[in-house]
């Protein structure tokens, strides 16, 4: 029996993992899966019950589980917190604990959803991409850190962006591991024209390279990067980069595909335990009203069937199903447009579960 943890979070988290779930039980059903479902606090929802964005119940959970599943967390409620208490916390140290620091991203393009880009269709047809980003150190992590107060009596905030060579190995494994199931090219993004730290990457990536020496190996400074993204998305096969420039590298990556409302994501230890979310936020705004799209979350579960149990027929069967969903002209408000039929959160989720 693989056991599942399951972290609704906050504002539309709740709303997209119980139509992630109602997509489990139909494939348990149908696959004859042995797969246990528990479940806890997480971020805001976890403050408001506790106090605690990370409540040690669910750390404790999270340890014993084989694959953890997770919504959004972070709201305009909780914003004003500082930055230790706030619901963010409670994900960064769940990565962080459970050793997440290999972060996939794929940007794929679905054809079907060609027109909802912002990009004209014949820059971004046929795009796939994998995001590998380094989740458990860099700047998010290192220390000292904080804001202290000067002798002359002003404040400054500081933070410290380090990475040691065991670090950067380990994820340029993971990327170039990625890129000899895929298109054989690795893009590693740096800083290395200002930032020691991403010198230090850049050589160790170099050092890889000369393991793999049938994968293709070019180094990017970041903001050429993000420029490359949206001028000639399709260059790129696997991005590997630190774990800030990967944060912002994938909204981008995401939107170009028309909707961030459809990328999942899976944070993978050294053994394959991993917690899947959607790329996306939880969307305050729409929360409550039924209208966010469940397909990332979705989609997000099929990867952990595929990463976390091994069922990597299940999985694409899941995937099947979402793109059959989107050949019937089903969508959510995020991807609709004239002609197509605009349906709920749960409608979507209902026939994604009829479609498998
Ligand atoms: C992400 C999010 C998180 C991050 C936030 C919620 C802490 O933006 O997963 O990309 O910055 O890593
Ligand atoms: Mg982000």
């Amino acid at each position: 029996m693989k056991k599942l943890l399951v972290l609704p979070g906050d504002g539309i988290g709740p709303e997209i993992v119980a139509e992630a779930l109602k997509v489990l039980d139909k494939v348990k059903d149908t696959f004859n899966l042995a797969v246990s479902v528990d479940e806890a606090l997480l971020g805001g929802a976890a403050i408001d019950a506790t106090g605690n964005p990370l409540p040690a119940e669910t750390l404790d959970k999270a340890m014993s589980a084989d694959a953890l599943l997770m919504g959004a967390v972070g709201g305009p409620k909780w914003d004003h917190l500082e930055t230790s208490k706030r619901p963010e916390k409670g994900l960064l140290g769940l990565r962080s604990s459970l050793n997440l620091f290999a972060n996939l991203r794929p940007a794929i393009l679905y054809p079907q959803l060609a027109s909802a880009s912002t990009l004209k269709p014949e820059v971004v047809s046929d795009l796939d991409i994998l995001i590998v980003r380094e989740l458990t150190g860099g700047i998010y992590f290192g220390e000292p850190r904080g804001i202290r107060t000067l002798d002359n009596g002003e404040r400054q905030g500081y933070n410290t962006y380090v990475y040691s060579e065991s670090e950067i190995r380990r994820i340029g494994r993971v990327a170039f591991e990625a890129a000899r199931k895929r298109g054989g090219r690795v893009c590693s993004v740096d800083k290395s024209n200002v930032l020691e730290v991403t010198v230090l990457w850049r050589e160790i990536m170099e050092e890889i390279g000369k393991e793999y020496p049938k994968i293709e190996l070019e180094h990017m400074y970041v903001d050429n990067a993000a420029m490359q993204l949206v001028r000639a998305p399709r260059q790129f096969d696997v991005m590997v980069t630190g774990n800030m420039f990967g944060d912002i590298l994938s909204d981008c990556a995401a939107m170009l595909t028309g909707s961030i409302g459809m990328l999942p994501s899976a944070s993978l230890d050294a053994h394959n335990k991993g917690l899947y979310e959607p790329v996306h936020g939880s969307a305050p705004d729409i929360a409550g009203q039924g209208v966010a799209n469940p397909l990332a979350t979705i989609l997000s579960l099929a990867m952990l069937l595929r990463y976390s149990f091994a069922e990597a027929e299940v999985a694409d069967v899941i995937e099947q199903a979402v793109s059959k969903v989107l050949d019937e002209g089903l969508r959510t408000a995020d991807i609709w447009s004239e002609g197509l039929q605009k349906v709920s959160t749960q409608a979507m989720g209902d026939a994604v579960a009829a479609a498998i």
